[in-house]
């Protein structure tokens, strides 16, 4: 297996079986901290730089979280506006972080244009964490899912999902590419304006991942174990802000995962995941069923931003 240490997280096509299972035996190994809402200090000489130039709760928060909870330093932007990225100069990404690399021994980066994080870790000689770019992947969230579900379920081979939203979603992306190292065939349900790219299907016909397209949550629940659910009502990724108009539209039946569905078509033990923010594809009365597990998956955040963090930082092998 590859060494985590320095090591880039752009991508989950990069990302071998053994090292799935590898970084969620490490978050394993550091829940305990989290759970105990203490601070350690196995980053205590590290700092984490952050360079959001979209908007984030989560994943900004998560990874801040998670470099305090390792007694870590973290310093960084939340608003690209108030540096020389987002002002006159709009300088480069490869001078940006040619100055962020002097500031901290990591950086995790959002942008709206696909490939930027990529393009940081040509010139950094720190590791980047992509946090989210434009269309194009969000391996920390995916990695996430995947530990949630092996916490949830056990297991993750010999699972069935259900993916249901915008296929041109970052988080499917990684998704799709993830699940070609599990035994988990999965059907993704997407309004016809937003299904996989043809050449993308090629791609993961060409990795073997077993999956089909359906038109209708309700072809394909009953046989879930998992459903993913990410909004199809939702920003423009390719902008650095995409303020809500004043009509937004109400997600079609197609695409909800409501309480009565659940009820009558889902699996008894199936589990509900939803990376979050959400629109009204999973209205909040789902919250307390037993099918949802996004409270859950919003702490497992912070324990995956921890093994990512300790394990590139090298305090953990
Ligand atoms: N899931 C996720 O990426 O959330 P944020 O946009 O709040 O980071």
């Amino acid at each position: 297996m590859r060494s985590f240490l320095g090591r880039d997280i752009l991508s989950l096509k990069d990302f071998e079986r053994n090292e799935f299972f590898h970084v969620f035996e490490v978050a394993s190994e550091l829940e305990p901290i989290a759970r105990s809402r203490r601070n350690d200090d196995l980053l205590a000489e590290k700092t984490l730089v952050t360079a959001f130039y979209q908007p984030s709760t989560r994943t900004r928060l998560a990874h801040e979280a998670a470099m305090h909870r390792l007694g870590g330093h973290v310093t960084g932007f939340a608003d690209a506006k108030m540096t020389r990225a987002g002002d006159f100069y709009q300088e480069s990404i490869k001078d940006t972080v040619k100055m962020l690399e002097f500031y901290g021994d990591v950086i995790v980066m959002r942008h709206f244009q696909q490939g930027a994080p990529h393009e940081a870790a040509k010139w950094a000689s720190i590791p980047i964490i992509n946090g989210g770019d434009g269309w194009g992947e969000h391996p920390t969230q995916v990695l996430t899912d995947l530990y949630t579900v092996l916490q949830e379920k056990g297991q993750i081979d010999g699972l069935r999902w259900l993916a249901v939203g915008d296929m041109r979603m970052r988080t499917m992306h990684s998704l799709a590419y993830a699940l070609t190292q599990f035994d988990c065939p999965v059907t993704f349900v997407a309004p016809p304006e937003m299904t996989l790219t043809a050449e993308f299907k090629e791609e993961l016909k060409h990795y073997s991942l077993d999956f089909r397209e359906a038109e209708h949550v309700e072809q394909a629940i009953g046989d879930a174990d998992v459903i993913l659910v990410e909004p199809v009502v939702q920003p423009d990724y390719t902008k650095a802000r995409d303020e809500r108009g004043v009509e937004v539209g109400l997600t079609p039946a197609n695409y909800k995962i409501t309480r009565e569905l659940l009820f009558n078509k889902a699996k008894s033990d199936a589990i509900l995941l939803h990376s979050l923010p959400r629109m009204d594809e999973i209205p909040p009365d789902v919250d307390i069923t037993r099918w949802s597990r996004y409270w859950q998956e919003a702490f497992n955040g912070v324990v995956m931003r921890m093994a990512l963090l300790a394990l590139i930082l090298g305090a953990m092998e």
